[in-house]
């Protein structure tokens, strides 16, 4: 498109006073605009050509009213520069603008130096330069209609049939592309499955003993009480399903949060059977299935019932929390109730990430990530257990970014002070329980390997290792 002088310059807004002369009524409405703070200092204003257009009125008149400005100091005009608000024109009171008089800023808190809580992948990892060719790709082949409100409430189709590939061929999973539902991320589809939970009128969901509180938080503040299942080195006691009242179970069955285990297949196969005969739901949260390090991937729970596993992904681990992009793979059964959550339209995620995560993974470029990141990862977890060698038992590490340190009894509490003298943020195993699951008290760190970004990485280990005993 060329530029013409309707295009070119900026906007600007200005509230002509009736009743005066056309240049005092302009000089006077952009006095006002600085002195208010409406118009920061440092602000460029259009050139008096593109603004007279817009005024509709003779060129001169506003380079007459920017000349009178200038004269009195509330603009400056530079070769070069154009017309500027002036750095000295200060706000009477505060306005919106960013010349408005600074409110207090609060204190900067600095958090640890290093970082090996879980959580989050190495955010220095972002293919950034990928992810934007695959953008440029997704946004010059989107058609006009993919701007428009989305109607279908499950999201692009573009996306969903991506996904259906890459899931079935990496994890395992019955995915046809009609039965993904796009969320932000797997705390939005937890929460959509929640309100499909209690609208079947459910009150209770099994959860691992050992989990994510927030997850729990978030199903309880829903209506919906957490029963914890005792969690042991074959995973989450499934076995204890049908003595509870659950109308759910929400499970990590590749790589057990925190503890590290992966759901050995009677487990599975207990959760699988307590659903066909009780009509419950197994929810399966696959968060850093990719990550998988010693053999062979383990599949997703939902291959072994499609119609009783609502399978959720998400791209947190694998690209980027701030991505806010999961999915959820629902039973033909269910897809109408979680759509009724989800409402009428796709809202959650926006178009333009969701061609771009399509292109990406159709590319190929998903797959090179997965596996760039997973060496990187899995350099890691070596480095960490070599680091750490003989002074503590390391476990959980077939998978994911996290380890499981179990310490010396009565060594926690000198290991956290530690770690704070060295400025390292670590977390205790125990910080994860449930309230009421009553696990037997063990002394153990849940450590992020993949959260440090590659700077820190070296320090970081070196921290732990000194908070050792
Ligand atoms: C156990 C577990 N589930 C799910 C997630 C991902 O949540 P989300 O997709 O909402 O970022 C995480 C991320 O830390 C996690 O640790």
């Amino acid at each position: 498109m060329t530029e013409s002088r309707a295009t070119s310059g900026a906007d600007l807004h200005l509230e002509l006073s009736a009743g005066r002369g056309l240049r005092a009524g302009l000089a006077e409405a952009l006095r006002e605009a600085a002195r208010s703070g409406r118009l920061a200092p440092g602000t460029r204003l259009p050139s008096s050509r593109s603004l007279a257009a817009d005024l509709g009125v003779a060129r001169n008149t506003v380079a007459e009213a920017y000349a009178e400005l200038v004269a009195e100091g509330w603009l400056t005009a530079r070769q070069g520069s154009g017309t500027r608000v002036a750095e000295r024109a200060r706000p009477r009171r505060p306005g919106p603008g960013a010349g408005a008089a600074a409110p207090p800023r609060p204190p900067v808190r600095r958090g640890p130096a290093y970082d090996l809580t879980a959580g989050s992948p190495d955010l220095g990892g972002f293919p950034r330069a990928a992810w934007l060719a695959a953008a440029r790709r997704a946004l010059a082949a989107a058609p006009n209609e993919a701007f428009g409100y989305a109607a279908d409430p499950r999201g692009r189709t573009e996306l969903r049939e991506a996904l259906a590939g890459y899931l079935a061929r990496a994890r395992g999973v019955y995915a046809d592309p009609g039965r993904i539902v796009l969320c932000a991320g797997f705390t939005h589809g937890l929460a959509l499955l929640a309100k499909v939970l209690r609208a079947r009128r459910v009150r209770e969901v099994a959860v691992e003993g050992y989990g994510l509180a927030v997850h729990r938080g978030l199903l309880e503040r829903r209506g919906l009480r957490t029963v914890p299942l005792p969690v042991d080195a074959a995973g989450a006691c499934t076995t204890r399903l049908p003595g509870l009242a659950a109308g759910a179970v929400l499970l990590t069955p590749a790589h057990q949060f925190p503890t590290g285990v992966a759901l050995t297949p009677g487990r599975r196969a207990a959760a699988v059977d307590w659903a066909r005969t009780t009509g419950g739901l197994v929810v399966e949260d696959d968060y850093d299935g990719e990550f998988r390090y010693d053999r062979q991937p383990v599949g997703a729970l939902q291959g072994l019932d499609p119609d009783r596993v609502v399978y959720l992904g998400t791209a947190s681990k694998s690209l980027a929390p701030g991505l806010r992009m999961g999915w959820m793979v629902v039973p033909a059964g269910v897809l109408d109730e979680v759509l009724a959550a989800k409402g009428p339209a796709e809202l959650a995620s926006g178009v333009l990430d969701q061609l771009t995560l399509a292109e990406f993974i159709r590319s190929g470029a998903y797959d090179r990530h997965v596996r760039g990141m997973r060496q990187r990862y899995r350099r890691r977890r070596d480095e960490l257990v070599a680091a750490v060698a003989g002074r503590v038992a390391v476990s959980g590490i077939a998978a994911g970014l996290h380890a499981v340190l179990d310490l010396p009894e009565g060594s926690q509490e000198g290991v956290l002070r530690a770690a704070a003298w060295h400025d390292l943020a670590l977390e205790p195993l125990s910080r994860h329980a449930h309230p009421d699951a009553g696990l037997p008290p063990r002394e153990a760190l849940v450590v992020g390997y993949g959260t440090p970004p590659p700077s820190a990485w070296s320090p970081s280990l070196a921290a732990l290792a000194a908070s050792l005993p």
